[in-house]
């Protein structure tokens, strides 16, 4: 639930999805957000609204912004990249090295630095994974290696922190229309529906969320035929 107790802090919220985070927060009566930025500079149209510089690949910037941020109550780890590259592309490794810097290694750093201010208030942690935490898109196979590494981790923060009262989440979304997927021609989810589909989940008893028919559907495929719904995306 969110509500003027609630303090939240929003990675990658200089736009796109982690805008639309900050946004609905706000419009649900939270009472304070960090908005998380590399530059810091998240423009403040609320009183409500912290901006915090972060860069989720830098120990050290972690740690400032969870020393910052020690009253969180809700950890949006919404960051990350996408390099759309297949694993024998010319800089695949440099690619897939980046993606599983911010999708796997930047979440997991996120999560150590605020776990502290997560127990001590008892509060959830939703991690913006994807659809393609759960299958592979070739076209994007290094970015679906580390959006599953990050599911993993996910899964075992979740049991870790279950006995701290801390509720950890996994927001699968299919293609949002932002930036990230700005090339993808099919059917696309608001980034503001995306991020209340979310936010919907700390009411709720799922901790895996599917968000949009796309999504749901694989997810659906994939419990009743994993082989022939991989099949339908080669
Ligand atoms: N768009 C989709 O179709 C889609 C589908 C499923 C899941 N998702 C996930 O949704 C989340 C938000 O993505 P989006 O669609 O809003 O894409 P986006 O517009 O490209 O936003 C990505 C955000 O992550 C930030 N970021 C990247 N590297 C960072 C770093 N090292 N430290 C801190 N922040 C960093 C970016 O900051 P800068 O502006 O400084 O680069 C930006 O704010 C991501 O986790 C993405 O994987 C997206």
């Amino acid at each position: 639930m969110i509500d003027s107790h609630t303090v939240a802090f929003v990675s990658g919220a200089n736009g796109g999805l982690g805008a639309q985070f900050v946004a609905r927060l706000l419009a649900r009566g939270a009472g304070k957000v960090y908005a998380a930025s590399r530059a810091g500079d998240v423009e403040l149209r609320d009183a409500r609204i912290v901006p915090v510089p972060l860069d989720v690949t830098d120990e050290a910037s972690v740690h400032g912004a969870a020393r910052l941020a020690a009253d969180t109550t809700l950890l949006v780890n919404n960051a990350g990249v996408n390099r759309h590259t297949g694993f024998l592309a010319p800089d695949a490794i440099d690619d897939a090295r980046a993606e599983m810097d911010v999708n796997y290694f930047g979440t997991l750093r996120m999560a150590r630095a605020f776990a502290p201010a997560l127990i001590s208030s008892h509060g959830a942690m939703i991690n913006v994974l994807s659809i393609l935490a759960r299958t592979s898109l070739p076209a994007m196979g290094s970015l679906c290696a580390s959006k599953a590494a990050a599911l993993r981790l996910t899964e075992s923060l979740r049991a870790e922190l279950a006995p701290h009262r801390v509720r950890v989440y996994a927001a699968m979304p299919g293609a949002i229309d932002t930036d990230m997927s700005r090339d993808f021609d099919g059917p696309k989810l608001s980034p503001a529906d995306t991020a209340d589909a979310a936010l919907d989940a700390l009411t709720g008893s799922a901790s895996e969320i599917y968000i949009g028919a796309m999504a749901q559907q694989l997810a659906e495929g994939l419990a009743l035929d994993r082989a022939a719904t991989q099949a339908q995306l080669l």
